[in-house]
């Protein structure tokens, strides 16, 4: 059926947006619950555990407490209280000092920081360098703003570590900003403070701002390694920013939170652009996510503890079953090529695995033109579940191998 015209022409730059790829998968599951059928949804990345008690308490007093009066407007640039939390949330978790007025900034999610961190700095035909599989938020708001979108490959054989040296120097010398995303959703790679060492290098060559993106810093699979900020690097708080969210390290994606750190000067710019579209967070969010910082981070270590055991169940019966599979080292995904049978149909694949299972999974081409031929299974399904999403695998006429 053609779409309808539509009455009020959007602007071309939401005309020319693709569907969300969550969006689309989000469809074919609610499709198949409307007929009631079992869906194991491993397609998005939701947390399906609980935030720490403490910090639901912390919201709850907030909301009935007459002194701290949540229910006016915040300031544009969020409460002190919560810009003091983070900063020392950087000093006790990476020993970076950051001053919480001028270096730190509450977001409504670390999705809308980021989207509107690229309205801030980004001209039409401006270049963007994006890492190829990514967090597919990238493209959407790097089209937002009429980019042009230069993505770089995080391929297998180099760890999921791009080389900045592929970069041309043409397309390097328009760009405006580069991302980069450790540890990595959708691969699970992970990095050492080198590549961001290379990476400011090869931004200060070219006069490009380095966004680095932590969402899932507390999130590593193997207890002996502890994820870097690129702020460690010295000098960098003075010319990086970072984005960091307490959707998954804290169970709190629902609640939107997350916040930005680094460079003064970006910071400054970002909250300019912020007062004119939001008034920052519901204060009570505010008042919980500095108890978050702040409080006993133990969440942390049992959330790494919670998706290490379902990455094992889960590579235990889709190895066993002849899908070669590696381990990510960190995230709540497991990242790999389809079997061999669907060649690079990643879509095939998704469709396949999803009538024949009830198993919904996110298709890699969704990720950028380097995720083609791949898919990402998320871990945010409880465990009684993903048994029965495995046996249902084991149970399924479907070719596994490769
Ligand atoms: C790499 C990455 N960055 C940022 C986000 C957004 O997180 P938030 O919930 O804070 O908007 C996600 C969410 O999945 C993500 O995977």
């Amino acid at each position: 059926m053609a779409a309808p015209v539509p009455r009020f022409l959007p602007a071309d730059r939401v005309r020319n947006l693709p569907p969300y790829i969550f969006a689309r998968v989000f469809a074919l599951r609610d499709g198949a619950l409307a007929q009631g059928r079992r869906v194991y949804d491993m397609g998005v990345g939701n947390p399906d555990g609980r935030p720490p008690a403490h910090v639901v308490q912390a919201l709850v007093d907030a909301v009935g407490d007459p002194a701290a009066n949540v229910h006016r407007y915040s300031t544009f640039d969020g409460s002190p209280a919560l810009r003091r939390a983070i900063a020392h949330w950087y000093e006790r978790r990476f020993g970076v000092a950051l001053a919480p007025d001028a270096q730190t900034l509450p977001l409504i999610g670390s999705k809308e920081g980021l989207a509107n961190l690229m309205r801030a700095y980004v001209n039409r035909g401006d270049v963007v360098i994006i890492p190829s599989p990514c967090y597919p938020a990238y493209f959407g708001a790097a089209r937002l703003c009429e980019a042009e979108i230069h993505e770089m490959e995080l391929s297998e054989a180099r760890g999921y570590q791009p080389d900045f040296d592929a970069i041309p120097a043409d397309v390097a010398g328009r760009a405006k900003l580069l991302l980069l995303n450790y540890p990595n959703n959708p691969t699970g790679g992970v990095c050492e403070l080198g590549l961001y060492e290379r990476a400011l290098a090869f931004c200060d060559r070219h006069g490009i701002l380095l966004v680095s993106d932590i969402a899932y810093s507390e999130l590593s699979l193997d207890p002996a390694c502890s994820p870097p900020s690129a702020l460690q690097v010295p000098g960098a708080a003075e010319r990086v920013v970072e984005f960091q969210s307490l959707s998954k390290s804290h169970n709190m994606a629902g609640w939107r939170v997350g916040f930005v750190a680094g460079c003064a000067e970006v910071v400054a710019t970002l909250g300019r652009l912020k007062s004119n579209v939001d008034f920052s967070l519901f204060g009570a969010i505010q008042a919980a996510a500095a108890a978050a910082l702040t409080g006993d981070q133990s969440i942390c270590r049992d959330n790494a503890a919670l998706y290490r055991r379902r990455r094992d169940l889960v590579l235990e019966t889709w190895r066993a079953l002849g899908w070669r599979l590696e381990p990510p080292r960190a995230t709540m995904y497991v990242w790999g090529h389809v079997p061999r049978a669907y060649g690079d149909d990643d879509w095939a694949f998704v469709h396949d695995l999803f009538a024949k299972t009830g198993v919904l999974l996110s298709p890699g081409s969704g990720f950028g033109v380097y995720g083609k031929g791949c898919v990402r299974a998320s871990l945010g399904l409880e465990e009684s579940a993903l048994r029965d999403a495995m046996a249902a695998c084991a149970a399924a006429d479907l070719d596994w191998r490769g």
